[in-house]
């Protein structure tokens, strides 16, 4: 079967969406092709921290009802080196700036549940997605489903397909430049249908390594503690589970933890990663195709959406004023920002984790690094203005 479009989108996850609703508030027509079905993305358990460059893209696309009744709006920060927890007021440090606890899950379940409503195209369960003519006029994707071959003719294709995904391998190799940290350990995440420790999330650096106490609801709990790469999950018993995480967060916070069942309890590796250039004739990348971060920053799906604003503009600016401007300038400016959120992640991770490596003098400069944090405005607001999400225009 034959089919025609403007913009062809690989990947139906965050970068995906957010590209297929700018574009069609712009009146550009997209189609996103899909490897898996819908129950399977959305049921993905990721992060949830928005910053307001997310929280604002969803408001500008009619789609932050449910954000507005739900989300959970945190002025502040905390960290905590063995127990002693501080907290860092984000929205004085910055102009009033906040983010927004708000799962990867309920922004997926918005985006698919006004994709079916305003009729913004989808094909689920695409077999063999592979994509040809990207440095020609004539680009276009086939996939099969059920059994039948599909070519897709169209002017652009954006690789919104994830770090597995088969755009980035279609830039050529001696194009294409990589940059990696794989980090010496993983994060065993929970969740629980238990209040939080706390209203706000902590960082807790611990002589035993990292934990993080997050939420998903004032009903439902995240909690996350640094593991070794080849744990297995089923030597986790949520009694070891909740011992270990209440020994790392210090007995003020533990004091405040509700214990409970847990779910969804799962390990992720650690990486740092990085795609040069992020366009390549016809094809763009967007999102975790393009870039990887550790999850400490929560940058993650935050830059997945600063791609597509970005790459959004740039192509209703081709499409409506006929000026590739914002297109040729798309990947310096993507990378130039998605470069600040991975040294800012790369540097949270450093000062909050146990590295195996890791000597009696390192350790001290951890511990002095955040001592330093605690009693400094300046390094608080810097801290803080990543957080909360640098701004578009300083990219
Ligand atoms: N063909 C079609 N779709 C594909 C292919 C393929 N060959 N390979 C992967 N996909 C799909 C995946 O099934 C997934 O739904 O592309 C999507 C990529 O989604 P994400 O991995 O979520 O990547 P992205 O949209 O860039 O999101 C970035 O959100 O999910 C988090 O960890 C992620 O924080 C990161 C952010
Ligand atoms: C989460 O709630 O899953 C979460 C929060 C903050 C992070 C990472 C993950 O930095």
């Amino acid at each position: 079967m034959r089919h025609r479009t403007q913009v062809a989108i690989i990947g139906a996850g965050p970068a995906g969406m957010f590209l297929a609703h700018m574009l069609r508030a712009d009146g550009i027509d997209a189609l996103v092709i899909e490897r898996r079905d819908r129950a399977y993305v959305e049921g993905r358990v990721r992060a949830g921290v928005l910053e307001q460059g997310t929280v604002a893209l969803m408001r500008r696309l009619g789609l932050s009802d449910r954000l507005e009744r739900e989300g959970l709006v945190h002025g502040g920060t905390n960290l905590s080196v063995d127990g002693d927890v501080f907290r860092i007021d984000m929205a004085a440090l910055t102009d009033g700036a906040t983010v927004t606890v708000y799962g990867q899950q309920e922004v997926m379940r918005d985006l698919f549940g006004a994709a079916e409503a305003r009729g913004v195209p989808i094909v689920w369960d695409a077999e063999d997605v592979a994509l040809d003519g990207l440095d020609g006029d004539h680009p276009g994707v086939t996939w099969r489903r059920e059994g039948v071959a599909h070519r897709l003719d169209c002017d652009f294709v954006v690789g919104c397909d994830g770090y597995h995904g088969v755009s980035r391998g279609a830039i050529p190799a001696d194009v294409l430049r990589t940059f990696e940290r794989v980090y010496p350990f993983g994060w065993l995440g929970g969740l629980a249908d238990v209040p939080p420790a706390c209203h706000e999330l902590i960082y807790a650096n611990h002589e035993r390594g990292f934990a993080l106490a997050s939420m998903r609801s004032p009903t439902r709990s995240r909690y996350y503690i640094q593991c070794a790469l080849d744990e297995d999950v089923a030597d986790w018993s949520d009694d070891r589970f909740w011992d270990e995480l209440c020994l790392r967060l210090g007995r003020d916070t533990a004091a405040t933890v509700t214990r409970g069942t847990l779910f969804e309890k799962s390990i992720a590796p650690l990486r740092s990663f990085v795609a040069e250039p992020m366009r390549w004739g016809r094809l763009f990348l967007a999102g975790d195709a393009a870039h990887i971060v550790p999850p400490t920053g929560a940058k993650g799906m935050n830059l997945a959406v600063s791609d597509v604003t970005m790459l959004g503009a740039a192509l209703a600016e081709h499409y409506r004023d006929h000026s590739d401007a914002g297109i040729d300038h798309y990947s310096a400016r993507a990378l130039a920002r998605a470069w600040k959120a991975e040294r800012f992640s790369w540097w949270f991770t450093s000062i909050t984790h146990r590295f195996p490596t890791m000597d009696a003098f390192d350790r001290r400069i951890q511990v002095a690094e955040l001592d330093y944090l605690r009693g400094s405005t300046a390094a608080q607001r810097a801290l803080a203005e990543n957080y909360v999400g640098l701004p578009l225009e300083a990219a």
